[in-house]
């Protein structure tokens, strides 16, 4: 297979059940979840719930129905944006967001006149806590920021900027993308009020899972109507989660492997996880710093990023860089901008993008020394 360092855009591999428990539920069960009341649905009903159980207790959050699945973190950041912002409303971001949330607000501000605040990050991508509070309205509705950068790993002071917009009562929105499942999030002491998850990422599910924890008691406006297997003869959507959000017929096969993610990550401890990917990453920051004409972007710190480190060698373009690596060395990384070119605006390479890799659980000191030896040869 060669050496995966693309950790951030997708966790492979993954732990071996979860290919398994989605191939099980596919042959032997197959079901609708909360449709049926055989007892085939009635196992797939218990899935799902034991699924959104087990992710909410992996963020300390004790109330299951108000876990929400969805496909994917771009449905669920689309999800809350547009079922909180209305007409006008003012928003607070960063300056280094990925493009699921910085092209959601964007549309929103040409469809309907949102306006938008940046807290600016410094070179290190992070956020002045007091640029935050400065920049708050009284028609402020909603603050969203990611925990971490996809660029550089910059994990942000998220408790912090939970506990100005609960100060101020401004829903607090977190794109756990780069996060969930990576390093310990408790949704109350980090002053979360919706937190929004990917589970092909560190939560070592299948690509199509993803979902909505809601911590708070703002309304969410549905994006979609539709079935919900229950109240069929009510005219409008629902008013109770999970079903109030989550509208049409689950992807209870890519849940079944999620919850092997979510189970495998509780098992091995998730700071555990956490320690073992931040010392590939500081002993990668340590290689990597030798190799020559190699500029490294983003805090040099492994107790300050996720696994995920950006880099350029000077005079090579980055997609010749992970071109060669790819069919010299067999070894994946990815190049460019990373859907988040606010990222590189931040970092001073929004024309060239970077080298992105991605450590993740099942790498190795070894894959490390032969992506080094790679860019020492390329
Ligand atoms: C910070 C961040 N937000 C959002 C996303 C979008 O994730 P998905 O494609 O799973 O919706 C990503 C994926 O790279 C990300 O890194």
């Amino acid at each position: 297979m060669g050496i995966y360092l693309d950790n951030a855009a997708t966790s492979f591999p993954k732990p071996n059940k979860v290919s398994e428990a989605v191939y099980d539920f596919m042959v032997n069960n197959g079901t609708s979840s909360g449709r049926g009341s055989y007892k085939k649905a009635m196992e797939s009903d218990y899935i799902v719930y034991e699924t959104r159980k087990l992710i909410g207790e992996l963020f300390n959050f004790k109330n299951p129905k108000n876990v929400i699945f969805t496909s994917n973190i771009t449905e669920s950041i689309n999800i809350v944006l547009r079922g909180i912002l209305k007409e006008g409303d003012h928003v607070i971001t960063s300056s280094i967001e990925h493009n699921a949330v910085w092209r959601t607000l964007k549309t929103l501000e040409k469809e309907i006149k949102i306006n938008i605040s940046i807290a600016k990050c410094d070179n290190y991508g992070f956020v002045d806590i007091n640029d935050i509070k400065e920049l708050i309205r009284e028609d402020t509705s909603l603050i969203i920021f990611n925990a971490a950068s996809n660029v550089i790993g910059t994990i942000q002071p998220i408790k912090e900027i939970g506990k100005i917009a609960r100060d101020n009562k401004i829903p607090f929105v977190v794109d756990g993308a780069q996060s969930c499942g990576a390093y310990p999030i408790d949704i109350n002491e980090d002053n979360i009020d919706i937190l929004t998850f990917t589970g092909h990422k560190s939560l070592l599910g299948p690509m199509g899972t993803g979902g909505i924890i809601i911590n708070c008691d703002y309304d969410i406006n549905p994006l979609k109507t539709g079935g919900t297997g229950g109240d069929s003869s009510y005219e409008y959507q629902v008013d109770y989660y999970p079903n109030k959000l989550e509208t049409g017929t689950l992807n209870v096969g890519g849940i079944c492997g999620l919850r092997e993610g979510v189970k495998f990550i509780k098992k091995e401890g998730i700071e555990n996880i956490h320690n073992k990917e931040k010392e590939l990453t500081s002993y990668a920051l340590k290689k990597l710093e030798d190799v020559k004409d190699i500029i490294i972007y983003g805090p040099k710190d492994c107790d300050k990023i996720t696994s995920v480190i950006s880099f350029n060698i000077k005079n090579k373009k980055a997609e010749e860089i992970a071109h060669i690596l790819d069919r010299k060395f067999n070894i994946m990384v990815r190049a460019g901008l990373h859907c988040s070119p606010l990222a590189h605006k931040v970092i001073g390479t929004n024309e060239i993008g970077t080298v992105r890799i991605g450590i993740g659980y099942f790498n190795t000191k070894e894959d490390i020394d032969k992506l080094i030896y790679g860019l020492n040869n390329l």
